[in-house]
């Protein structure tokens, strides 16, 4: 406790980064410790689950130690542990539950495997306040490109998926297109970084899932690979002239650079495909917010970084009315406060998981706990 405030302990290790909070009552953010072992898989372009799983082991004790220095409190002091229960990777996600329940045992304090995408959502009442509900929560994770309703976060049908994407998650797709124009890993900052150099209009891309025909079928889901083909088919095509093969830098084992391959438009590219997959996010986000009435808008998960979304949410936002809540960047990309946030949020509602519980790699999102 402190100053009659329960105390929450959030544990992150759903994928590359391993993260501890505390947080006090519902919103009082105390310390928030993350740990990454991004850099680890940059040479080869994408996650290594063995090697997360090691990383997480490594840095759970000393993250979760700093926490509780940051926060200047003891783990004694703890009143209740929350831990990702997925979705994610097993490995990864299972050393940080097999720690958080000898935390939890060590201390006799109540231990709650939570949804991490929903997470990402209630991590914006730390900074923000108390959501107004209902909400259309988007999660835009490395993972996850969903649409969901919520009414209540601790209520059995609190959480509605509305939809999501058929195939690759927004972030994903920035990732692959990014590496087809020779950027560097992880290619999503580095396509949304050069999209805002490049001309609108200048090269068009398909939109997923558009138009009416999709509308009573698909009306808030998303496809990008449809999309992402269509880069690499351009770049392809432009790839086999011989205006870019006779260049003197053409070379068919080019090394990942910040400008991408020299001899591409990358920025009009990049410009684009951003253009589409945002055109996407926001025409469907907006979509439901007015067919479920909703007045809030959350946005959560590392792809809310991107600017031209951050840029187009706001415009909408404003001009229909609508409140638009999204975290500060460090709470966006994984972290602990996401976990302490949804667990504090529900912990008065709903009981703690079995002893038992294991990490469930493709928990549903309409699932707060395990
Ligand atoms: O939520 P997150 O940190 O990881 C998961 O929990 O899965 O999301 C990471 C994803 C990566 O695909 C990354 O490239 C993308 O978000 N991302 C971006 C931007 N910043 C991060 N994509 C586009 N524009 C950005 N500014
Ligand atoms: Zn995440």
């Amino acid at each position: 406790m402190l100053n009659g405030e329960k105390l929450t302990l959030g544990l992150e290790s759903t994928c590359d980064e391993t993260g501890a909070a505390i947080v006090a009552g519902k919103t009082q953010l105390l310390a928030n410790v993350v740990a990454t072992s991004m850099d680890e898989y940059a040479r080869y372009g994408g996650i290594i689950p063995e090697i997360a799983s090691r990383a997480h082991l490594e840095s759970f004790l000393p993250v979760v130690s700093k926490a509780l220095d940051e926060a200047g409190v003891k783990l004694a002091d703890i009143d209740q542990i929350g831990v990702s229960a997925g979705p994610g990777l097993i490995g990864s996600l299972a050393v940080g539950i097999a720690g958080a329940k000898a935390l939890a045992v060590a201390t006799g304090k109540p231990l709650y495997g939570v949804n991490h995408v929903i997470g990402h959502l209630a991590v914006d009442q730390l900074v923000n306040g108390d959501l107004d509900l209902p909400a259309v929560g988007l999660v835009v994770s490395g993972g996850h490109t969903n649409l969901l309703l919520i009414t209540d976060f601790a209520a059995p049908d609190g959480i509605r998926e509305l939809g999501g994407t058929l195939d690759d998650a927004s972030g994903e797709a920035f990732d692959k297109v990014g590496r087809v124009l020779g950027l560097p890993y992880p290619g999503g900052p580095h396509v949304d970084r050069m999209s805002r150099e490049g001309n609108l209009g200048a090269i068009d891309f398909p939109r997923g899932l558009a138009g009416a025909k999709y509308a009573k079928t698909h009306p808030y889901d998303f496809s990008f690979s449809g999309l992402k083909t269509a880069v690499a088919r351009y770049v392809s095509q432009l790839e086999a002239t011989p205006e870019v093969r006779n260049r003197p830098d053409f070379t068919e084992d080019f090394v990942p650079a910040r400008e991408g391959k020299p001899w591409l438009p990358v920025a009009d590219i990049c410009r684009g495909f951003s253009e589409s997959v945002n055109d996407s996010l926001v025409s469907k986000t907006m979509r439901a917010l007015t067919d479920f009435e909703a007045k809030t808008l959350v946005v959560g998960g590392g792809y809310s970084a991107n600017s031209r979304l951050r840029e187009w949410l706001t415009e909408e936002c404003t001009s229909a009315g609508v409140t638009l809540r999204i975290p500060p960047l460090k709470f966006c990309t994984d972290n602990g406060a996401q976990i302490a946030a949804i667990t504090a949020e529900i912990a008065g509602s709903i009981d703690p998981s079995r002893p038992d519980f294991s990490p469930v790699s493709a928990l549903e999102l309409t699932r707060v706990i395990v």
